[in-house]
């Protein structure tokens, strides 16, 4: 049965103020260290331009109205800073509440060293950071990649989590999914599965598993955000899918959204900015990259 999804990413509130108020010299360096495309801009403080680009992705999810939606980390910079929080969740209870909305953590949520505080916290906010769920046939499984960036401080969380994702994969098969989708936060490679270890994706080693257990078991797609910009690669047949950020973008395309569409032999889908997002009628049936 055919249906889609909206993926949103990094809406992380704080970030256009954190990035404010930069000189020419100072830009161009995040643009040759980096590759990272930093606004010129007059120093700002607080979240206004967050809050506007999610309120504007929620509006268009509302008349969009897809299967779900899911927000894969990065919500907002400051996890200790209840104000960012409590916008995140005034906009969030917008959304239609016959919507489903699924969380995946990101960095700046569980910290890029995770602890059991974060965890703990993180699970107090927005639920499981690792669990699975099925929508008309198709299984999703969504994981927590920043304990496999660094688990140095939560031993076991990764077995866990590992142990985790092997039990659902075996179930999604035995279902007879018409797909197995995985939602991640960091991208797993950012051109070559064997490139050395970086900030934009997961280390080598938890790279590497991962990549064999989602071949092993034909893993469809693999939707990531983490590097506020679209990316896409493909592994042995599995659509390796960036999305760019609902939040501050770092690349050529503005803030924004993906929409996937499921379909029974294949995965569709497009990147939009806010400001081209489709009408419900409008909304194509082919969408290509
Ligand atoms: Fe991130």
């Amino acid at each position: 049965m055919d249906f889609f999804f909206i993926q949103m990413s990094d809406p992380q509130f704080g970030m256009f103020s954190r990035l404010s108020g930069m000189d020419d010299e100072q830009i161009q360096h995040f643009r040759n260290e980096n590759g990272w495309n930093i606004l010129s801009a007059p120093k700002t403080a607080g979240f206004a331009q967050e809050s506007a680009l999610y309120e504007k992705a929620i509006g268009a999810a509302n008349r969009l109205n897809p299967a779900f939606v899911i927000i894969s980390g990065d919500m907002v910079e400051d996890r200790s800073d209840p104000g960012q929080l409590a916008e995140l969740r005034r906009i969030t209870a917008q959304l239609n509440p016959d919507i489903p909305l699924h969380w995946a953590p990101g960095n700046w949520d569980v910290g890029n060293t995770p602890t059991p505080e974060t965890l703990e916290q993180y699970r107090e906010n927005f639920g499981d950071d690792y669990y699975a769920f099925q929508h008309a046939g198709s299984s999703f499984i969504v994981l927590n990649t920043s304990v496999g960036f660094d688990d140095s401080q939560t031993p076991g969380e990764w077995d866990r989590q590992m142990a985790f994702l092997g039990k659902s994969l075996i179930e999604a098969r035995n279902r007879a999914s018409a797909h197995i989708v995985v939602i991640l936060h960091h991208p797993l490679f950012l051109q070559d599965p064997n490139e050395a270890d970086s900030w934009g994706a997961m280390p080598k080693e938890k790279r590497t598993s991962l990549l064999e257990l989602f071949e092993a078991h034909a893993v469809s797609a693999v939707f990531s955000g983490h590097l506020h910009k679209c990316h896409h690669v493909n592994y042995k047949g599995i659509q390796m899918v960036t999305t760019g950020a609902l939040g501050y973008p770092l690349g050529q395309e503005p803030s924004g959204f993906r929409i996937v569409k499921v379909s029974g032999d294949k995965i569709e889908h497009k990147y939009y900015g806010l400001d081209q997002i489709p009408e419900p009628e409008e909304l194509t049936l082919n969408l290509n990259q």
